[in-house]
């Protein structure tokens, strides 16, 4: 058997990647892909996979509507990563220019991009350096949190999304600071996979409606952004998903008394405790960004899932305190 490597997948992979990945594809007449890495490879091979099975580019998938409907190549996902749990989704997401020239992050979702085997190795990741475990641990901790209060929540997601949260209150820490636990690690990784297969179904909020634009527009990695994010969007959200928002607290301290406050707090420490900046200014994000982003997020990044129809005004106030910290 013959194996072709494609190694040039950035973060965020971009649609003119995932065309160079096709290109090859064809060209060495391959039959199958393995998409080995943290989410970006993985994505790009979804990518890749719906492209050639549906003989379109991926652009005439991404924010336009149309719906995967082709089978595809054969593809198995083996993540390096424990967040974003694309291993076991049907969502992608991918880099583009809008037509005013813009970088913008889009998902896309179908049946077709759920993989057709995941090979979840807790080994492969334990050379995660301390950063890339904690951005990436708490992007599975904001799939969890997001999917759980969701509109679209069922109590199947309910239970891998506080399962998901209680494995990532008992272990993540430990696997930012001693990232060779494989106790630990094999936490995060079925961490990442639970929130994944929560989020195939209840979807995601707006805390994933800020970090796109901030990971596109900022360059922030996806999992950082999502981190300085849910506290505040999770505080925005106190009247109207309070005592979800309580459970989400119990479930990631352990505790059973826990507040909606309580919950954000104890984001707020987890935070804290593996080194995640209290805002995106702190982060390094500059002020200029703050408009083009919040536009980004109004004008296409409402999510139906999302627990509350913020107005614009809210939303901007939500923006405006992570991004000062205030
Ligand atoms: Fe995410």
């Amino acid at each position: 058997m013959r194996c072709i490597r494609f190694p040039e997948v950035e973060a965020d992979p971009s649609v003119d990647t995932v065309a160079r990945g096709v290109s090859l594809y064809r060209q060495e007449s391959c039959d199958a892909i393995i998409g080995f890495g943290g989410g970006s490879p993985i994505d790009c091979a979804k990518g890749i996979a719906a492209s050639i099975g549906e003989g379109l580019p991926i652009e005439s998938f991404v924010g336009t509507g149309r719906v995967f409907s082709a089978p595809v190549p054969p593809l198995v996902a083996i993540p390096t990563t424990a967040g974003t749990g694309t291993e076991v989704t049907n969502a992608a997401v991918f880099t583009l220019l809008d037509e005013g020239g813009t970088r913008r992050k889009k998902g896309t979702s179908g049946i077709t991009l759920f993989p057709r085997a995941a090979i979840v190795d807790p080994e492969l990741q334990m050379s995660m350096p301390p950063s890339l475990t904690a951005a990436t641990g708490m992007d599975a901790l904001t799939h969890a949190v997001e999917a759980y209060v969701s509109r679209m929540h069922t109590p199947m997601s309910d239970t891998f999304c506080l399962e998901s949260i209680r494995l990532i209150g008992r272990s993540l820490r430990t696997a930012c600071r001693h990232g060779e636990d494989v106790e630990a690690r094999s936490d995060m990784a079925l961490a990442a996979m639970y929130a994944g297969v929560a989020l195939s179904q209840a979807s995601l909020g707006m805390v994933h409606g800020f970090a796109h634009a901030a990971g596109a527009m900022a360059n922030l990695p996806h999992g950082l952004a999502n981190a300085i994010l849910l506290p505040y969007v999770m505080e925005s959200l106190i009247s109207d998903a309070g005592t979800r928002l309580a459970a989400i607290g119990d479930a990631l301290t352990g505790r059973h008394d826990c507040s909606p406050a309580d919950s954000v707090e104890a984001i707020r420490e987890l935070n804290d405790a593996i080194g995640i900046p209290r805002s995106l200014s702190e982060a390094g994000v500059d002020s200029t960004l703050f408009e083009p982003m919040l536009a980004d997020a109004l004008g296409y990044r409402r999510r139906k899932a999302s627990p509350r129809d913020f107005t614009d005004d809210e939303l901007r106030e939500v923006f405006a305190r992570a991004f000062s910290g205030r």
